[in-house]
């Protein structure tokens, strides 16, 4: 990051990356900007595309040392959250409806010979960026996007699928340097009385950071594969019984539009507690920290089937998890399956129980291996934390990372195991949405056995949900618009599969993002108390983002959707 002087910023601003003429950030006086510059301590940066490194000297013929550091690191998810200009999914540095660009290759990132023969430009990466230490850069970036009408977005990791964490002609604010981390036996909540075991974790912790400090102190934190994601949700293969990233929060400090820094949790601010367990992230204020319940080590015992991809082997696979969808998840097991694998673990049950509970899994696992089916491993295993079953699985199970894709999603209700008739209709749906995406993933992470308390803004319907059903269709980064849409639409039918036999209901991080009827997918019967909350604390409308709580769908923050 280059410190660079207040005119400096503006100048090579507009120099290197030029966007529309006429928005609010190239109308701000160089006054205002360094008043800015000065309230956050100097830490007011230029914001520029991931890849721009490789492009910066291309038509020289010089290449510079910092592109083999961005080729290296293009399809890696830690370099890419390290790094303010990228985002984990491609799409959403770039505008997709006017083209503008910076991207490489994530096939093959070596290969940039076609690739300069483009223009690299700013896309939706922010202009400017605030690496947030305190709250008072929070207060400051508020108090300036009220005098000045800049656009603000808020950027941590920039996991968000819907693009939720970047904005053409912006400024934003960066959480993820807040990485503090502590261990509390006897956390109270503020104004409140009762004790409990917890972390404080900065809003840009990940989860591999926290996973090794909770290893390091013997307790279990519950979340998801990389980021902490508490706001929308967070669901993990230990919710069924011990709840989602939301239901294990104690407390927030968060910095509201209005400039207050506030502690909320159950005793103090009960709404705005409410509103961010659950209500989505970029709506209420900017986090700056949470705290989150700790729980005592737990030994965990798991069983993995997998196969070589074979379409009859994949129906009954998926034809033993559905027949035992509700059993298992009564039982306390959580998991992840695709067309040829199938990860289960419970925290709840001995070894002897365990076995005898997954019988069918390990029957099949077992004749697969005895036949010699191409492929087949059966394993049946206990950890004895956590922390040494997340390194088997980060091993095992990886995202798609810096290419460009369309996710789409939906919950599969309880009701829908119960009987014969059902069941067989749902793994019609899963295999008619598996033709049209085959990276369709079932994710067994639902708090079917973990009611909550109340105090949570998410859906009911996780509640009474038993899978989480996610499909992704990619694209390359010389894609035409007309490929995107085909891929977004692509992602939309396979989900239809399942939304026509099922109630509206997914997962307000994890959605198509086209999703119909969003507000009641993502939040139920909560949104209107949802929007009451967001009018409060943000009179002014500072903060949006795409299907958001209160979004304006017409604001030029979307200019770059499809
Ligand atoms: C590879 C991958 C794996 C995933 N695995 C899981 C999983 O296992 N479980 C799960 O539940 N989800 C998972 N997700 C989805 C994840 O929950 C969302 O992408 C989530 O929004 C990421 O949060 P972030 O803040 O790090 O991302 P960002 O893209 O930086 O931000 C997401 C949203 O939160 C807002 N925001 C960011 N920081 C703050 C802050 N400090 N205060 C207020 N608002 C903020 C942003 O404005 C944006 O609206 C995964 C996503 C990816 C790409
Ligand atoms: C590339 O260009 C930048 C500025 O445009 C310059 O600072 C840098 O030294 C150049 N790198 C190489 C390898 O020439
Ligand atoms: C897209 O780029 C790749 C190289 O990255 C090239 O092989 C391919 O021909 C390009 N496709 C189109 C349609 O230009
Ligand atoms: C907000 O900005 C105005 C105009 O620049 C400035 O006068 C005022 O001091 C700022 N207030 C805060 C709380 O930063
Ligand atoms: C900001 O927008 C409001 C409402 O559109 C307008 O009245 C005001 O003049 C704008 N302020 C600036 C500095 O552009
Ligand atoms: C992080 O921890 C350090 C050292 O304990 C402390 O000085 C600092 O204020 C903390 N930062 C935040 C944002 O909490
Ligand atoms: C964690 O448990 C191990 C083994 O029981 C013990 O050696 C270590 O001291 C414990 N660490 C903490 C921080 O309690």
């Amino acid at each position: 990051m280059v410190n660079l002087l207040p005119a400096q910023l503006v100048l090579s601003a507009s120099s290197l990356f030029v966007n529309a003429p006429s928005d609010s950030i190239s109308s701000v006086s160089l006054e205002r900007w360094k008043e800015l510059h000065r309230q956050v301590g100097g830490r007011l940066y230029l914001g520029a595309p991931f890849a721009s490194p490789c492009f910066a000297n291309a038509s020289l013929g010089v290449s510079d040392p910092a592109c083999s550091v961005v080729q290296h690191g293009y399809v890696d998810e830690l370099t890419r959250s390290n790094a303010f200009g990228a985002f984990i999914n491609t799409q959403w540095e770039t505008c997709q409806a006017t083209g503008a660009q910076c991207l490489l290759d994530y096939t093959n990132p070596s290969n940039l010979e076609h690739v300069l023969q483009t223009k690299c430009e700013l896309g939706s990466v922010s202009n400017y960026y605030i690496d947030v230490r305190d709250p008072e850069d929070v207060r400051a970036a508020f108090n300036f996007s009220k005098s000045t009408n800049a656009t603000l977005v808020i950027k941590n990791t920039g996991h968000d699928y819907m693009g939720r964490s970047s904005a053409p002609n912006s400024i934003s604010l960066w959480t993820h340097n807040l990485k503090n981390m502590s261990y509390i036996p006897t956390f109270v909540p503020e104004g409140c009385t009762d004790v409990s075991p917890a972390v404080t974790v900065g809003a840009g912790v990940q989860w591999g950071e926290a996973y090794a400090f909770a290893e390091s102190q013997n307790i279990t934190l519950v979340g998801g594969v990389c980021v902490i994601y508490l706001k929308g949700g967070g669901h993990s293969i230990l919710s069924n019984t011990m709840g989602l990233g939301v239901d294990r929060v104690l407390q927030f400090k968060i910095v509201t539009p209005d400039g207050h820094y506030r502690t909320v949790n159950k005793c103090q601010h009960r709404d705005l507690f409410f509103a961010l367990r659950g209500g989505g992230g970029g709506t209420f204020g900017v986090v700056l920290e949470s705290t989150i319940l700790a729980s005592p080590q737990v030994t965990l015992q798991v069983v993995v089937v997998s196969f070589s991809l074979n379409p009859v082997l994949t129906e009954r696979l998926w034809t033993i998890l559905v027949d035992n969808g509700i059993k298992w998840a009564n039982d306390g097991w959580g998991g992840l399956a695709n067309s040829r694998t199938a990860i289960y673990i419970t925290p709840t049950l001995s070894k002897d129980d365990a076995a005898s509970s997954m019988t069918p899994l390990i029957q099949f696992g077992q004749e697969l291996v005895d036949t010699q089916v191409e492929g087949a491993q059966l394993r049946v295993i206990a950890f004895p934390s956590f922390g040494t079953f997340f390194n088997f699985l980060v091993n095992s199970e990886v995202a798609a990372v810096g290419s460009s894709l369309a996710l789409a999603s939906r919950l599969i209700p309880r009701n829908l195991f119960a009987n014969s008739i059902s069941r067989s209709t749902l793994v019609s749906a899963l295999t008619a949405a598996n033709k049209m995406s085959p990276s369709l993933i079932i994710l067994i992470t639902p708090p079917s056995s973990f009611p909550g308390d109340g105090m949570t803004s998410v859906t009911d319907a996780w509640r009474t949900s038993i899978f989480h059903i996610t499909v992704v269709n990619q694209w390359n980064w010389n894609a035409t618009k007309a490929d995107k849409k085909r891929q977004y639409t692509l992602a939309s039918s396979a989900i239809d599969q399942l939304r026509k036999i099922t109630p509206d209901a997914a997962y307000v991080n994890e959605a198509d993002v086209y999703e119909p009827n969003h507000e009641m997918s993502f939040w139920g019967k909560h949104y209107a108390r949802l929007l009451r909350i967001k009018r409060k604390y943000d009179p002014e409308h500072l903060l949006d983002c795409w299907h958001c709580v209160g979004s304006n769908p017409k604001s030029s923050r979307f200019a770059c959707y499809l």
